[in-house]
């Protein structure tokens, strides 16, 4: 596991812009812990799309796109607080909640798990747990505020049926535009078909 904690924060350096340092600890916990019940020792090595079937990025990884929305939700809060005053955000919640938006990823891209679910989808579901619900797990087990297993769980279309929080909200909508704007920056890969898929 130490390996992995430092695999981690070599890949996700905005950790280190987490001023709590009891949080910015189980960001790191979160994700060894997640990359261990996978393949995957480095968040490097995994495909950099929004989910195992869509467009990945033509020059980057996951750990370009996790970087980026936290980066991108920190840009968001703080420069729209900058003009319209305090909105209540809490910054380190924010970046916890972007650092771990997609902590469930290594078990759903796992091969191994990709495989045995597409073999038996009758036996297993596929997947049989999304990243999104995966991440609540992970989330919960470490010991990280409910709102960032919240935003783990609910970033997502999962989300569509709850009412967001204030930082999901923020990471809801930088996740959205990472994507939107590779797509049409034409920095996304077509799918075998030809197809481009958010
Ligand atoms: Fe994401």
């Amino acid at each position: 596991m130490d390996e992995l904690r430092a695999s981690v924060r070599r890949s996700l350096p905005e950790v280190e812009m987490i001023s709590d340092k009891d949080l910015a600890n189980k960001v790191v916990e979160a994700w060894a812990l997640c990359l261990s019940q996978s393949e995957f020792t480095s968040i490097d090595d995994i495909l950099g799309s929004g989910g195992p079937d869509t467009s990945p990025m033509r020059d980057g990884t996951q750990t370009h796109h996790i970087r980026g929305v936290a980066r991108m939700a920190l840009g968001l809060a703080e420069q729209l607080e900058s003009v319209t005053g305090s909105c209540g955000i809490d910054r380190d919640l924010l970046l916890a909640c972007a650092l771990c938006h997609d902590v469930g990823k290594p078990y759903e891209y796992s091969p191994a798990n990709q495989k045995r679910w597409s073999e038996s989808p009758g036996a297993s579901g596929f997947p049989a747990i999304r990243h999104s619900v995966y991440g609540v797990h992970i989330c919960l087990t470490v010991g990280l505020p409910e709102a960032v297993a919240h935003t783990a769980g609910a970033h997502s279309r999962e989300g569509n049926f709850i009412m967001r929080s204030l930082e999901n909200t923020i990471v809801y909508f930088a996740d959205h535009a990472f994507w939107a704007i590779l797509e049409r920056a034409e920095r996304l890969e077509p799918l075998a078909d030809g197809r481009i898929v958010t």
